[in-house]
């Protein structure tokens, strides 16, 4: 199979994450250029530093500011473009919607769906310039079946698939590819402790980083692949609850005394949730 990725320049936010370093290791090892943001300068340069190949590009960021947005922008055209563009940043909390305070409602929905929204509109010029451009996005599972104790997660990845269908069909006739992606519960720092006891009390499988990406790899290699969901039975979950939610309801409900032992309490030990300077 011809490597179409090979010599091909991809911007990728999350770098310095879980998802996001499996992620950049295994494009670079296709011979792909990266540009890798995330907003701390020693992750990165930690990352770039194990990459294989040359060329790749640290840009600390804190996607949450128009001026890192716009830095990000800016280094991306002087690098001379891109091909592809992966969101991956996220941030996640696992909490029942009584205990989620402002602050961190609005900083899962502007990390997880208005960051990804603001970054294609502004990234497009450089993509429509570049034929077999692609835009990813990555989302959840959980941004197709509705959970408890992640209210506001699964309402920001809703909302990003309904995003990305919305511009796919926008963008139909200018040839760039975009593609929703949907890994299941996987093994990194953006799920704290009470999130790993409540998978392990639930019998949740827990993927490895290097699995989804190498399942990202593989769906970039699938002209035709739009979406991609990743695992079983969450995959057949996805369209069990378009088809027939009630009966997902039902299994779901079983779950429900189990999340709220676990989600209750509200916050405290969740890693993901950064603010902008780094602490907690
Ligand atoms: N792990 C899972 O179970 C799972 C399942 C399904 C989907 N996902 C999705 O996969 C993606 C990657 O998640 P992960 O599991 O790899 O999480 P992670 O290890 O916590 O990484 C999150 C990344 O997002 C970056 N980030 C967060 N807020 C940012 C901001 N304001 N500006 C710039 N960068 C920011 C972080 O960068 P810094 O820390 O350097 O700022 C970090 O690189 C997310 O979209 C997540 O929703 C994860």
């Amino acid at each position: 199979m011809t490597n179409h990725l090979k010599g091909k320049t991809a911007l990728l936010t999350g770098a310095t994450g879980g998802i996001g370093g499996a992620v950049a290791e295994a494009l670079a090892a296709q011979g792909v250029r990266l540009l890798l943001t995330g907003r701390s300068g020693e992750k990165l340069e930690a990352l770039k530093s194990r990459l294989p190949g040359s060329g790749h590009v640290p840009i600390v960021a804190d996607l949450a500011s128009a001026d890192g947005r716009n830095s990000l922008r800016q280094r991306a055209e002087a690098e001379g473009g891109i091909d592809l563009l992966i969101n991956n940043a996220g941030v996640s909390k696992l909490a029942l919607l009584q205990d989620m305070d402002d602050a961190s409602l609005e900083q899962m929905i502007a990390t997880n769906l208005t960051v990804p929204m603001l970054l294609c509109r502004d990234l497009l010029p450089l993509l429509s310039s570049r034929p077999g451009a692609t835009i990813v996005n990555i989302g959840s599972i959980l941004g197709s079946i509705g959970y408890a104790g992640s209210t506001a997660y699964c309402g920001s990845k809703f909302g990003l698939r309904g995003f990305t269908e919305a511009l796919r069909r926008e963008l139909a006739d200018t040839g760039i590819r975009v593609i929703y992606f949907a890994p299941r519960a996987t093994n990194t720092p953006i799920n704290c402790e009470r999130v790993t006891a409540l998978n392990h009390a639930l019998g949740t499988a827990v993927d490895a980083p290097e699995l989804v990406a190498q399942s990202l790899v593989r769906t970039l290699g699938r002209r035709g692949q739009r979406n991609r969901y990743l695992g079983w039975p969450e995959s057949f979950f996805v369209r069990l609850n378009s088809l027939f939610p009630r009966l997902v309801d039902g299994a779901l409900g079983k779950q429900l005394p189990t999340i709220r032992r676990f989600a209750s309490g509200g916050f405290g030990d969740d890693s993901s949730m950064k603010s902008s300077s780094g602490g907690h």
